[in-house]
């Protein structure tokens, strides 16, 4: 006999698989019928996948003797005030060089062409995307740049927030692909479910109109130039502004803070109505 005891698990087991298939949480509004516990699966305790998904991400030990390039408040910009912090950041120069955003778009073009570009890893957002662990050149520039300067820019960002910025780890990424003449050419609003959410822009803004990243709390959207980053709170509603013309590429992670599980759904839990 099938008791509720046994099903019990076998539906978390279910839900925490279908979460995992689908890293990127779909809200199409805000209000209380958004106050879903979806919180509680924001921390690695609750997301068995991320603890497995940062192992690609960890540095190698040939990168770890990358000089760490010091960040000062003149590198970005920083947009909507919450508590002693902001909670939106862009830089105001390139962190990844013109070479190497046509490297990992390339690298990208020519893996796409042997796999596919997946698009079905979002559920019902879906994005044309293809996961950075695919890509050997890219996984290992962007772990040298997470060392040098990814990590040091987000701990100097959020630091009003994190109770530890050394622990920032990136669990998933991957470069996404809008394209105004077919496929994907927006990305409706939506929340990450990790900490901190960053994208890099791999092309120049006039290969495209419209795109960048849309923010509910600013009604607006935030353009970057190739090679600079926004970085935002996941939690905070935002989406992939619509291109009318042209190919977008991006690069976009997730990042956790390691061994700090409570924390993380506080935060989540604080910055959810934004
Ligand atoms: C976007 O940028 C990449 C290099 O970063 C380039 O290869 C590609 O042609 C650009 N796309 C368009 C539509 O200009
Ligand atoms: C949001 O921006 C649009 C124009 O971009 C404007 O028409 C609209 O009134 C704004 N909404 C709010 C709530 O400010």
């Amino acid at each position: 006999m099938i008791t509720t005891a046994m099903i019990a698990p076998l539906l978390e087991l279910l839900v925490l698989h279908s979460f995992i298939n689908n890293p990127v949480l779909a809200f199409t509004g805000v209000g209380p019928s958004t106050s879903f516990d979806w919180a509680l699966k924001v921390s690695e305790l609750h997301i068995p996948g991320y603890r497995e998904t940062k192992q690609h991400f960890i540095l190698d030990t040939d990168t770890t003797s990358n000089e760490e390039v010091m960040m000062t408040h003149a590198d970005y910009s920083s947009l909507l005030p919450f508590q002693n912090g902001h909670l939106i950041h862009k830089t105001n120069g390139y962190l990844f060089t013109p070479e190497e955003c046509s490297s990992i778009v390339q690298e990208a073009e020519d893996v796409a062409a042997r796999m596919g570009w997946t698009t079905t890893r979002h559920g019902n957002y879906p994005t044309t995307d293809i996961p950075i662990v695919e890509l050997p050149n890219t996984l290992h520039l962007l772990k040298s740049t997470l060392q040098s300067r990814l990590y040091p820019l987000l701990r100097h960002q959020f630091s009003p927030y994190l109770p530890d910025g050394t622990k920032l780890r990136v669990a998933d990424g991957f470069i996404v692909k809008y394209d105004a003449a077919g496929g994907q050419s927006e990305l409706k609003p939506h929340r990450d479910g990790s900490v901190l959410s960053f994208n890099v822009a791999l092309n120049d803004s006039t290969d495209y109109e419209g795109g960048g990243t849309w923010f509910h709390s600013l009604n607006d959207s935030i353009r970057i130039e190739k090679g600079e980053v926004v970085s935002h709170a996941s939690g905070i509603l935002h989406g992939g502004h619509g291109i009318s013309s042209g190919r977008r590429y991006i690069m976009v992670c997730f990042v956790i803070l390691e061994g700090y599980d409570t924390w993380s759904m506080r935060f989540y839990n604080n910055v959810r109505d934004l």
